[in-house]
Protein backbone atom coordinates (compact mmCIF):
# COMPACT_ATOMS: atom_id res chain seq x y z
CA UNK A 1 0.00 0.00 0.00
CA UNK A 2 1.16 3.63 -0.66
CA UNK A 3 0.92 6.74 1.01
CA UNK A 4 0.39 9.54 -0.28
CA UNK A 5 0.60 13.14 0.69
CA UNK A 6 -3.02 14.76 1.00
CA UNK A 7 -2.12 17.32 -1.53
CA UNK A 8 0.10 20.02 -0.54
CA UNK A 9 -0.44 19.36 3.41
CA UNK A 10 1.88 16.68 5.36
CA UNK A 11 -0.58 14.20 5.89
CA UNK A 12 -0.11 11.24 4.63
CA UNK A 13 -3.11 9.25 3.52
CA UNK A 14 -3.02 5.15 2.46
CA UNK A 15 -3.49 4.97 -1.69
CA UNK A 16 -7.37 3.01 -0.38
CA UNK A 17 -9.14 3.84 2.49
CA UNK A 18 -12.11 3.15 4.12
CA UNK A 19 -16.22 4.79 4.29
CA UNK A 20 -19.11 3.98 6.33
CA UNK A 21 -21.49 5.57 4.27
CA UNK A 22 -24.88 3.02 4.48
CA UNK A 23 -22.96 0.59 5.53
CA UNK A 24 -21.75 0.73 8.61
CA UNK A 25 -24.56 0.92 11.30
CA UNK A 26 -27.16 -0.10 8.49
CA UNK A 27 -25.90 -3.09 6.86
CA UNK A 28 -23.03 -4.22 9.69
CA UNK A 29 -23.36 -4.80 13.39
CA UNK A 30 -20.24 -4.00 15.75
CA UNK A 31 -19.02 -7.38 14.91
CA UNK A 32 -18.81 -6.84 11.25
CA UNK A 33 -17.95 -3.23 11.75
CA UNK A 34 -14.55 -4.74 13.28
CA UNK A 35 -14.44 -7.25 11.32
CA UNK A 36 -14.09 -4.90 8.23
CA UNK A 37 -12.03 -2.16 9.64
CA UNK A 38 -9.43 -4.82 11.59
CA UNK A 39 -8.67 -6.61 7.85
CA UNK A 40 -8.26 -2.92 6.14
CA UNK A 41 -6.15 -2.14 8.66
CA UNK A 42 -4.25 -5.23 8.29
CA UNK A 43 -3.83 -4.46 4.99
CA UNK A 44 -2.24 -0.79 5.40
CA UNK A 45 -5.21 1.03 4.79
CA UNK A 46 -4.95 4.23 7.47
CA UNK A 47 -7.71 6.49 6.83
CA UNK A 48 -11.27 6.21 7.56
CA UNK A 49 -14.18 8.46 6.66
CA UNK A 50 -17.70 8.87 8.44
CA UNK A 51 -19.93 11.46 8.53
CA UNK A 52 -22.93 12.38 11.39
CA UNK A 53 -25.70 11.94 8.58
CA UNK A 54 -24.78 8.58 8.27
CA UNK A 55 -27.31 6.23 9.65
CA UNK A 56 -27.95 9.11 12.06
CA UNK A 57 -25.08 8.47 13.54
CA UNK A 58 -24.40 5.66 14.36
CA UNK A 59 -22.24 4.53 11.90
CA UNK A 60 -19.72 7.35 14.18
CA UNK A 61 -20.97 5.55 17.21
CA UNK A 62 -20.09 1.51 15.60
CA UNK A 63 -16.80 3.08 14.31
CA UNK A 64 -16.05 4.78 17.54
CA UNK A 65 -16.03 1.36 19.07
CA UNK A 66 -14.37 -0.62 16.52
CA UNK A 67 -11.63 2.04 16.29
CA UNK A 68 -11.21 1.85 20.35
CA UNK A 69 -9.04 -1.10 19.50
CA UNK A 70 -6.10 1.07 17.49
CA UNK A 71 -3.39 3.38 18.62
CA UNK A 72 -4.81 6.65 17.99
CA UNK A 73 -1.80 7.83 15.97
CA UNK A 74 -1.96 5.18 13.20
CA UNK A 75 -5.06 6.42 12.28
CA UNK A 76 -6.64 8.81 9.91
CA UNK A 77 -10.45 9.84 10.81
CA UNK A 78 -12.86 12.53 9.69
CA UNK A 79 -16.01 13.26 9.94
CA UNK A 80 -18.67 15.50 8.02
CA UNK A 81 -21.07 18.05 9.42
CA UNK A 82 -23.76 19.41 7.41
CA UNK A 83 -26.76 16.67 7.57
CA UNK A 84 -27.12 16.69 11.82
CA UNK A 85 -30.71 16.09 12.50
CA UNK A 86 -34.67 17.47 11.85
CA UNK A 87 -34.00 21.27 13.83
CA UNK A 88 -33.69 24.28 12.13
CA UNK A 89 -29.97 24.53 13.94
CA UNK A 90 -29.39 20.84 13.25
CA UNK A 91 -28.23 21.24 9.31
CA UNK A 92 -26.07 23.26 7.67
CA UNK A 93 -23.11 25.21 8.04
CA UNK A 94 -23.80 28.02 10.28
CA UNK A 95 -21.11 28.53 12.95
CA UNK A 96 -23.51 27.22 15.67
CA UNK A 97 -23.92 23.77 13.87
CA UNK A 98 -20.33 23.58 12.64
CA UNK A 99 -19.15 23.75 16.23
CA UNK A 100 -22.18 21.36 18.16
CA UNK A 101 -22.41 19.20 15.56
CA UNK A 102 -18.45 18.27 15.89
CA UNK A 103 -18.87 18.03 19.69
CA UNK A 104 -21.71 15.87 18.86
CA UNK A 105 -19.68 13.71 16.66
CA UNK A 106 -16.84 13.73 18.34
CA UNK A 107 -18.78 11.94 21.22
CA UNK A 108 -20.02 9.69 19.65
CA UNK A 109 -16.54 8.78 17.62
CA UNK A 110 -14.86 8.60 21.10
CA UNK A 111 -12.72 10.73 20.07
CA UNK A 112 -10.59 14.18 21.61
CA UNK A 113 -10.02 15.02 17.55
CA UNK A 114 -10.76 13.99 14.06
CA UNK A 115 -7.42 14.23 11.50
CA UNK A 116 -10.19 15.59 9.01
CA UNK A 117 -13.27 17.49 9.05
CA UNK A 118 -15.27 18.11 5.98
CA UNK A 119 -17.92 20.29 5.25
CA UNK A 120 -20.11 17.82 3.72
CA UNK A 121 -22.43 20.17 1.22
CA UNK A 122 -22.15 23.69 0.69
CA UNK A 123 -24.63 25.95 2.50
CA UNK A 124 -25.91 28.43 0.68
CA UNK A 125 -27.81 29.99 3.71
CA UNK A 126 -24.98 30.63 5.59
CA UNK A 127 -21.93 33.20 4.54
CA UNK A 128 -19.02 31.13 3.44
CA UNK A 129 -16.99 33.31 5.80
CA UNK A 130 -18.91 32.50 8.86
CA UNK A 131 -17.85 28.62 8.20
CA UNK A 132 -14.42 29.40 7.05
CA UNK A 133 -14.28 31.37 10.84
CA UNK A 134 -16.27 28.27 12.54
CA UNK A 135 -13.65 26.13 10.95
CA UNK A 136 -10.44 28.01 11.65
CA UNK A 137 -11.61 27.81 15.91
CA UNK A 138 -12.07 23.99 15.84
CA UNK A 139 -8.37 23.34 14.50
CA UNK A 140 -6.80 25.61 16.25
CA UNK A 141 -8.76 24.17 19.33
CA UNK A 142 -7.51 21.51 18.16
CA UNK A 143 -10.83 19.53 17.77
CA UNK A 144 -9.54 19.13 13.83
CA UNK A 145 -5.68 19.17 12.14
CA UNK A 146 -7.52 19.37 8.92
CA UNK A 147 -10.58 20.95 6.98
CA UNK A 148 -12.23 20.68 3.80
CA UNK A 149 -15.12 20.61 1.61
CA UNK A 150 -17.36 17.90 -0.02
CA UNK A 151 -18.86 18.76 -3.45
CA UNK A 152 -18.69 22.18 -2.91
CA UNK A 153 -18.00 24.04 -6.18
CA UNK A 154 -14.61 25.08 -7.62
CA UNK A 155 -16.16 28.82 -7.19
CA UNK A 156 -16.75 28.08 -3.54
CA UNK A 157 -13.63 26.74 -2.90
CA UNK A 158 -11.59 29.44 -4.04
CA UNK A 159 -13.50 31.64 -2.22
CA UNK A 160 -12.93 29.85 1.07
CA UNK A 161 -8.99 29.82 0.57
CA UNK A 162 -9.46 33.63 -0.47
CA UNK A 163 -11.24 34.40 3.02
CA UNK A 164 -8.93 32.01 4.98
CA UNK A 165 -5.62 34.17 3.31
CA UNK A 166 -7.50 37.16 4.14
CA UNK A 167 -8.48 36.67 7.91
CA UNK A 168 -5.50 34.85 8.50
CA UNK A 169 -7.52 31.71 9.16
CA UNK A 170 -6.84 27.52 8.64
CA UNK A 171 -7.63 27.14 4.80
CA UNK A 172 -9.12 24.33 3.47
CA UNK A 173 -6.56 21.56 1.95
CA UNK A 174 -8.79 18.96 1.13
CA UNK A 175 -12.12 18.27 -1.23
CA UNK A 176 -14.09 14.99 -1.39
CA UNK A 177 -15.64 14.68 -4.44
CA UNK A 178 -17.27 12.10 -5.96
CA UNK A 179 -15.06 10.09 -8.76
CA UNK A 180 -15.54 7.06 -10.59
CA UNK A 181 -15.74 5.69 -15.07
CA UNK A 182 -19.04 7.11 -14.88
CA UNK A 183 -18.51 10.64 -13.06
CA UNK A 184 -15.63 12.18 -13.94
CA UNK A 185 -15.65 15.90 -14.90
CA UNK A 186 -16.05 17.85 -11.67
CA UNK A 187 -11.90 16.47 -10.72
CA UNK A 188 -10.75 16.34 -14.15
CA UNK A 189 -12.25 19.53 -15.34
CA UNK A 190 -13.54 21.97 -12.78
CA UNK A 191 -10.68 21.52 -9.80
CA UNK A 192 -7.71 21.74 -12.16
CA UNK A 193 -6.97 25.33 -11.70
CA UNK A 194 -7.40 24.31 -7.67
CA UNK A 195 -4.88 21.35 -8.01
CA UNK A 196 -2.29 23.86 -9.74
CA UNK A 197 -2.61 26.74 -7.63
CA UNK A 198 -3.50 25.35 -4.25
CA UNK A 199 -1.90 22.11 -4.10
CA UNK A 200 -5.56 20.95 -2.98
CA UNK A 201 -5.82 16.64 -1.81
CA UNK A 202 -9.09 14.55 -2.47
CA UNK A 203 -10.59 11.75 -0.87
CA UNK A 204 -12.41 10.91 -3.41
CA UNK A 205 -15.94 8.64 -2.66
CA UNK A 206 -17.85 5.81 -4.80
CA UNK A 207 -15.65 4.28 -6.82
CA UNK A 208 -17.57 1.97 -8.01
CA UNK A 209 -20.88 4.22 -8.32
CA UNK A 210 -22.51 2.48 -5.55
CA UNK A 211 -22.16 -0.98 -7.48
CA UNK A 212 -22.36 0.12 -10.67
CA UNK A 213 -19.37 -0.82 -11.65
CA UNK A 214 -18.90 -4.29 -10.35
CA UNK A 215 -22.27 -5.70 -13.08
CA UNK A 216 -24.11 -6.32 -10.17
CA UNK A 217 -26.94 -4.77 -11.89
CA UNK A 218 -26.82 -5.66 -14.98
CA UNK A 219 -30.09 -8.45 -15.11
CA UNK A 220 -32.02 -6.53 -11.93
CA UNK A 221 -31.28 -4.82 -8.48
CA UNK A 222 -30.68 -8.12 -6.31
CA UNK A 223 -31.81 -8.47 -3.25
CA UNK A 224 -30.34 -6.67 -0.15
CA UNK A 225 -27.77 -4.36 -2.55
CA UNK A 226 -27.60 -0.58 -2.01
CA UNK A 227 -30.18 0.18 -4.79
CA UNK A 228 -32.50 -1.82 -3.07
CA UNK A 229 -32.28 -0.29 -0.21
CA UNK A 230 -32.06 3.21 -1.59
CA UNK A 231 -34.67 3.97 -3.89
CA UNK A 232 -33.26 7.27 -5.19
CA UNK A 233 -29.93 5.70 -6.26
CA UNK A 234 -31.82 3.66 -8.93
CA UNK A 235 -32.32 6.75 -11.20
CA UNK A 236 -28.65 5.67 -11.75
CA UNK A 237 -29.35 2.15 -12.84
CA UNK A 238 -29.68 4.27 -16.39
CA UNK A 239 -29.06 2.07 -20.01
CA UNK A 240 -26.29 4.59 -20.43
CA UNK A 241 -24.65 3.60 -17.81
CA UNK A 242 -25.58 -0.10 -17.90
CA UNK A 243 -23.94 -0.27 -21.38
CA UNK A 244 -20.54 1.04 -19.97
CA UNK A 245 -20.57 -0.85 -17.01
CA UNK A 246 -20.92 -4.07 -19.30
CA UNK A 247 -18.34 -2.64 -21.49
CA UNK A 248 -15.68 -2.18 -18.57
CA UNK A 249 -16.71 -5.85 -17.55
CA UNK A 250 -15.73 -7.26 -20.50
CA UNK A 251 -12.36 -5.27 -20.30
CA UNK A 252 -11.82 -6.64 -16.97
CA UNK A 253 -12.39 -9.91 -18.30
CA UNK A 254 -9.23 -9.53 -20.87
CA UNK A 255 -6.82 -8.38 -17.93
CA UNK A 256 -8.17 -11.10 -15.50
CA UNK A 257 -9.40 -8.81 -12.67
CA UNK A 258 -12.44 -8.14 -11.77
CA UNK A 259 -14.64 -5.03 -13.07
CA UNK A 260 -14.62 -3.90 -9.38
CA UNK A 261 -10.94 -4.49 -9.20
CA UNK A 262 -10.33 -2.75 -12.91
CA UNK A 263 -12.73 -0.05 -11.81
CA UNK A 264 -11.02 0.93 -8.65
CA UNK A 265 -7.14 0.85 -10.34
CA UNK A 266 -8.19 3.66 -12.56
CA UNK A 267 -9.49 5.70 -9.78
CA UNK A 268 -5.83 5.00 -8.44
CA UNK A 269 -4.05 5.81 -11.37
CA UNK A 270 -5.15 9.34 -11.91
CA UNK A 271 -1.99 11.22 -9.35
CA UNK A 272 -4.73 14.25 -8.46
CA UNK A 273 -6.36 11.91 -6.34
CA UNK A 274 -5.11 11.42 -3.05
CA UNK A 275 -7.20 8.21 -1.87
CA UNK A 276 -9.92 6.20 -2.99
CA UNK A 277 -12.71 5.54 -0.71
CA UNK A 278 -13.94 2.09 -0.67
CA UNK A 279 -17.38 0.86 0.55
CA UNK A 280 -18.36 -2.32 1.80
CA UNK A 281 -21.14 -4.08 3.11
CA UNK A 282 -19.02 -7.29 3.50
CA UNK A 283 -15.57 -8.47 4.36
CA UNK A 284 -15.37 -10.48 1.00
CA UNK A 285 -15.83 -7.61 -0.76
CA UNK A 286 -13.03 -5.60 0.87
CA UNK A 287 -11.11 -8.91 0.26
CA UNK A 288 -11.87 -8.49 -3.78
CA UNK A 289 -11.57 -4.77 -3.62
CA UNK A 290 -7.76 -4.44 -2.31
CA UNK A 291 -7.19 -6.44 -5.31
CA UNK A 292 -6.91 -3.47 -7.30
CA UNK A 293 -3.58 -2.34 -6.08
CA UNK A 294 -1.76 -5.19 -7.84
CA UNK A 295 -4.29 -4.27 -10.65
CA UNK A 296 -3.08 -0.94 -11.11
CA UNK A 297 0.13 -2.18 -12.92
CA UNK A 298 -1.96 -3.56 -16.12
CA UNK A 299 -3.44 -0.16 -16.58
CA UNK A 300 -0.98 0.69 -19.39
CA UNK A 301 -1.63 3.64 -21.43
CA UNK A 302 -3.67 0.87 -24.09
CA UNK A 303 -5.84 0.23 -21.49
CA UNK A 304 -6.72 3.47 -19.96
CA UNK A 305 -7.15 4.59 -23.33
CA UNK A 306 -9.91 2.39 -23.90
CA UNK A 307 -11.83 3.02 -20.85
CA UNK A 308 -11.50 6.93 -21.68
CA UNK A 309 -13.42 5.07 -24.90
CA UNK A 310 -15.69 3.79 -23.04
CA UNK A 311 -16.11 6.12 -20.67
CA UNK A 312 -15.57 9.86 -21.43
CA UNK A 313 -15.53 12.32 -19.79
CA UNK A 314 -18.92 14.43 -20.17
CA UNK A 315 -18.03 17.86 -20.92
CA UNK A 316 -19.94 20.64 -19.20
N1 LIG B 1 -18.80 13.09 0.74
C1 LIG B 1 -19.86 12.50 0.25
O1 LIG B 1 -20.85 13.16 -0.10
C2 LIG B 1 -19.87 11.02 0.11
C3 LIG B 1 -20.90 10.39 -0.62
C4 LIG B 1 -20.85 9.00 -0.73
C5 LIG B 1 -19.84 8.28 -0.13
N2 LIG B 1 -18.87 8.93 0.59
C6 LIG B 1 -17.79 8.18 1.29
O2 LIG B 1 -17.09 7.36 0.37
C7 LIG B 1 -17.18 5.99 0.77
C8 LIG B 1 -17.19 5.10 -0.46
O3 LIG B 1 -18.31 5.43 -1.28
P1 LIG B 1 -19.32 4.28 -1.69
O4 LIG B 1 -19.67 3.47 -0.50
O5 LIG B 1 -20.42 4.91 -2.47
O6 LIG B 1 -18.36 3.40 -2.66
P2 LIG B 1 -18.68 2.41 -3.87
O7 LIG B 1 -17.48 1.55 -4.00
O8 LIG B 1 -19.09 3.18 -5.08
O9 LIG B 1 -19.95 1.56 -3.41
C9 LIG B 1 -19.84 0.67 -2.34
C10 LIG B 1 -20.96 -0.34 -2.37
O10 LIG B 1 -20.87 -1.14 -3.57
C11 LIG B 1 -21.09 -2.51 -3.24
N3 LIG B 1 -19.83 -3.23 -3.44
C12 LIG B 1 -18.58 -2.86 -3.01
N4 LIG B 1 -17.65 -3.76 -3.37
C13 LIG B 1 -18.31 -4.72 -4.04
C14 LIG B 1 -17.90 -5.91 -4.65
N5 LIG B 1 -16.62 -6.28 -4.67
N6 LIG B 1 -18.84 -6.68 -5.25
C15 LIG B 1 -20.14 -6.33 -5.25
N7 LIG B 1 -20.60 -5.20 -4.68
C16 LIG B 1 -19.69 -4.41 -4.08
C17 LIG B 1 -21.53 -2.54 -1.79
O11 LIG B 1 -22.95 -2.33 -1.71
P3 LIG B 1 -24.03 -3.51 -1.48
O12 LIG B 1 -23.32 -4.75 -1.02
O13 LIG B 1 -24.96 -2.97 -0.46
O14 LIG B 1 -24.71 -3.67 -2.81
C18 LIG B 1 -20.84 -1.32 -1.24
O15 LIG B 1 -21.40 -0.83 -0.05
C19 LIG B 1 -18.45 5.96 1.64
O16 LIG B 1 -18.47 4.86 2.50
C20 LIG B 1 -18.37 7.27 2.35
O17 LIG B 1 -17.49 7.21 3.46
C21 LIG B 1 -18.87 10.28 0.70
Amino acid sequence: MLYNRMGRSGLRLSELSLGSWITFGRQTDLAATRAILRRAFEAGINFFDTAEGYAAGAAESLMGEALKDFRRSDLVVSTKIFHGGAGPNDTGLSWKHVIEGTHASLERLRLDYVDILFCHRPDPHTPIEETVRAMDVLVRQGKTFYWGTSEWSAEQIAEALRIARECNAAPPTVEQPQYNLLWRQRLEREYEPLFERHGLGTTTWSPLASGLLTGKYEAGIPKGSRLDLIEWLRATRTEDNLRKAGAVAALARELSCTPGQLSIAWCLKNPRVSTVLLGVSRREQLEENLGALSVKERLVPSVMAELDRICPVREA
